[in-house]
């Protein structure tokens, strides 16, 4: 059984797609998702939700897009919390009787609350970790019925198959929880914290600036949907999101892609790369980014076309023999993952256009998963 959401209670608002008119939409989405969590440099949040400081992980479970939304968040709960992060996906985690402590908090992430492994796999987790909270879209489904707390995440509607606005509220909703955790366990300061909240807040603002990037993305994407495979690269926080990328551009351009950690690329997918395989590489200026930079040159001295993803700092840095370049505002690392998806979105966006397949309703896919 697959359940069609309701569609009929929204339209294109003048866009040729939900996925265009959800993709655009996420600035005002975004803002709208923050005002509902904040108040001034407070995180407001349910006091039903278990003490952080008083766990020792979290066990975080997910199908698709949302299990790399929570893949995301291990990086930020570890990172700027402290707390030791399990991630799995809800089809593996179900039969694999992993073991739960009774000071485990087991978090569910779902857009739907509908897909039936990771509703499986809460009912798994139930009576045996401390608590249970999920983070849904759809506020009346049976995933957010059935945890002791269920954070929404104010995405609005999302029809188009292809998630796109839900994932960067899950990111943000995700985001404001690890934050919430981190001053919880005496990690974070209050000050940092409203540090943080501010370049939260600038974020809406960034989010219009990728969006007026189309063109260009429209541009790469166009000689990308030539390519029969496609590889996505990135590291720390930009692993994630490239396995997310890669899973939008062949959900709905039926383009095979992958993605890797850039530091595992010698450890085999170098060896499918040649002047026929686009790569496309998600590389602010940060820490890491000496590292991506010289995995990017292996690419090129092998003919591989690199499409980068970057800031302006990275843009110069990476040298003239980058194929296409994308520049996006710098941001504070730790919100790249969230800047960074409209990229991702609008790049498998344009080469589903550019392959005439339907970018709403792709072939074999459901919205929502309700069978195993
Ligand atoms: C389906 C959808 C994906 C989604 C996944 C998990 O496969 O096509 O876009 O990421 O289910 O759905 P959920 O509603 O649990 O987030």
């Amino acid at each position: 059984r697959t359940i069609n959401t309701d569609a009929t209670r929204v339209d294109k608002a003048g866009y040729k797609h939900f996925m265009a008119k959800e993709i655009a939409e996420q600035p005002t989405v975004l803002a709208d998702a923050l005002r509902a969590y904040l108040d001034g440099n407070t995180i407001v949040l349910p006091d039903t939700l278990p003490d952080f400081a008083k766990i020792d992980r979290l066990t975080m479970v997910a199908c698709g897009t949302a299990f790399y939304a929570c893949l995301t968040a291990k990086y930020w709960f570890e990172q700027l919390a402290q707390l030791p992060v399990e991630v799995d996906i809800a089809s593996e985690f179900r039969y694999r009787e992993p073991p739960i402590t009774a000071r485990t908090v087991a978090l569910f992430v779902s857009q739907s609350g509908e897909t039936a492994d990771t509703l499986a796999a809460l009912r798994y987790c139930k009576g045996k970790a401390d608590s249970i909270v999920s983070v849904v879209n759809v506020a009346e489904s049976s995933i957010a019925r059935e945890s002791d707390v269920a954070l929404p995440i104010h995405a609005g509607v999302e029809v188009g198959v292809a998630s796109t606005k839900a994932f960067t509220c899950q990111l943000n909703t995700l985001l404001l929880l690890a934050l919430h955790a981190a001053v919880q366990r005496g990690v974070m300061s209050h000050d940092e914290l409203a540090d943080k909240l501010g370049e939260l807040r600038a974020l809406p603002g960034l989010f219009n600036v990728a969006l007026d990037r189309d063109p260009t993305m429209a541009d790469a994407a166009h000689k990308i949907a030539e390519a029969r495979d496609v590889l996505f690269l990135g590291r720390g926080l930009m692993y994630p999101l490239a396995l997310e990328g890669a899973l939008k551009l062949k959900e709905i351009s039926y383009i095979h892609a992958e993605a890797y950690a850039s530091g595992e690329l010698k450890h085999g997918p170098i060896a499918l790369i040649d002047k026929n395989v686009p790569v496309i590489v998600m590389a602010p200026r940060d820490a890491l980014f000496e590292k991506t930079v010289s995995n990017m040159q292996e690419v090129m001295a092998r003919g591989g076309k690199v499409c980068l993803i970057t800031d302006a700092a990275g843009a110069e840095a990476a040298g003239a023999d980058v194929w296409r370049t994308v520049i996006l505002p710098a941001v504070d690392p730790i919100l790249s993952p969230l800047l960074y998806a409209l990229p991702a979105q609008l790049i498998a966006y344009h080469a589903a256009i550019a392959k005439g397949t339907d970018v709403d309703q792709p072939r074999n896919l459901a919205k929502s998963v309700t069978v195993e």
